[in-house]
């Protein structure tokens, strides 16, 4: 390792392969989703090419890259549907199979469930309610 290499921060975004490694996350990550009989039933109503597209975009702020996400909020976009955390759980576990899958480095993986934890207010039934 050199001074440079310490001193240039590299974003998980980045080190992960930019927005081709996260469109093959996405896709191999709905795949999983929409193959699981639990999640499958929140999905057939959807434009999937949308929805990947959005994730896409959303997982590059997560991972440090640049910030073009255009969609709902979480909390506007969830909160219809009524997600139990049972569900949400699932889902990220999912994601986090998805990362394993595709040999995103561990401390990537750790930085994602730290921001699904975080969010998890605002994606499941009676969660983030700061409206009602
Ligand atoms: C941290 C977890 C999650 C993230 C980051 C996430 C992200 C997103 C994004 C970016 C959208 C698109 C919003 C838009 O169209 O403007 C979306 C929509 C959607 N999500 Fe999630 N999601 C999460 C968890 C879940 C879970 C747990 C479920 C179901 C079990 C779910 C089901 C859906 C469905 C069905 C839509 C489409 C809603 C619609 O078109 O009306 N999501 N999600």
């Amino acid at each position: 390792m050199t001074v440079a290499d310490k001193t240039t921060p590299v974003s998980h975004f980045e080190r992960i392969g930019g927005a081709g490694a996260v469109r093959a996350a996405v896709e191999l990550f709905y795949d999983r989703v929409l193959a699981d009989a639990e999640l499958a039933g929140y999905f057939t109503e959807v434009d999937m090419a949308g929805q990947r597209r959005h994730m896409a975009l959303m997982l590059t702020v997560v991972l440090g890259g640049p910030n073009e996400y255009a969609g709902r909020d979480l909390a506007t976009a969830h909160r219809p549907l009524d997600i139990p955390v049972a569900h949400y759980v699932r889902v990220g576990e999912h994601l986090t199979a998805t990362l394993t899958q595709l040999g995103v480095p561990d401390d990537v993986i750790t930085d994602v469930q730290a921001v699904l934890a975080q969010v998890q207010d605002q994606v499941v039934a009676g969660g983030d309610r700061a409206d009602s």
